[in-house]
């Protein structure tokens, strides 16, 4: 006959087994996990376009930025942070890389959305390089686990032109 403390602690054994197969698949099935993000991004309109007394080009333009992110999130995702930059080379850097919006996803009912916005930060060039200029609009992403290591991707959206004339 097995006394009340073997039960016991048989009993444990067997909880703590469960527990830890319970982990070693949810953390499996988070690495199973491949995220299909997509995103588009249209330019609406270029409000204004500058030369600014500094020297250097200034850009306002008003964005439509739409993504759908609901496949980033799992159970082990705090939250995910994202940015839209553009990307251009000029002759002195290969690439230039400009924030122009960012924000953060809180859960996966917020993870599809498309926002109206102008861009939130400026789009300036030191030097006056943007006349013209081709540029790719690139979203950025961050992801925040709740346990394990943090994992970065984009979106490149290609194709897009700055008018040859300040306006
Ligand atoms: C922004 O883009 C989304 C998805 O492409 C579209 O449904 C929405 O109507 C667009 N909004 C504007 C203001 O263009
Ligand atoms: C845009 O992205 C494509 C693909 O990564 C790259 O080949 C191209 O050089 C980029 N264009 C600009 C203007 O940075």
């Amino acid at each position: 006959m097995h006394s009340f403390g073997y039960r016991a602690n048989s009993l444990l054994t067997f909880a703590v087994t469960i527990l830890a197969v319970m982990c070693a698949m949810a953390s499996f099935s988070d690495n199973l996990n491949t995220p299909s993000p997509s995103s588009q991004v249209e330019v609406l309109s270029i409000n204004w376009f500058q030369r600014q007394p500094n020297g250097n080009d200034e850009v306002s333009m008003t964005l439509n930025i739409s993504a759908n992110l609901q496949s980033m999130f799992t159970w082990n995702t705090k939250q995910v942070f994202v940015f839209l930059a553009a990307e251009y080379a000029t002759p002195k850097n290969s690439l230039n890389q400009v924030s122009l919006w960012d924000g953060i996803i809180p859960s996966k009912e917020h993870a599809k959305f498309w926002i109206h916005t102008t861009n939130k930060y400026r789009f300036t060039d030191q030097g006056s390089n943007l006349r013209g200029k081709e540029f790719n609009l690139t979203l950025h992403w961050h992801v925040m686990p709740k346990t394990g290591k943090m994992f970065a991707d984009k979106i490149i959206m290609t194709g897009f032109r700055l008018p040859e004339e300040y306006r």
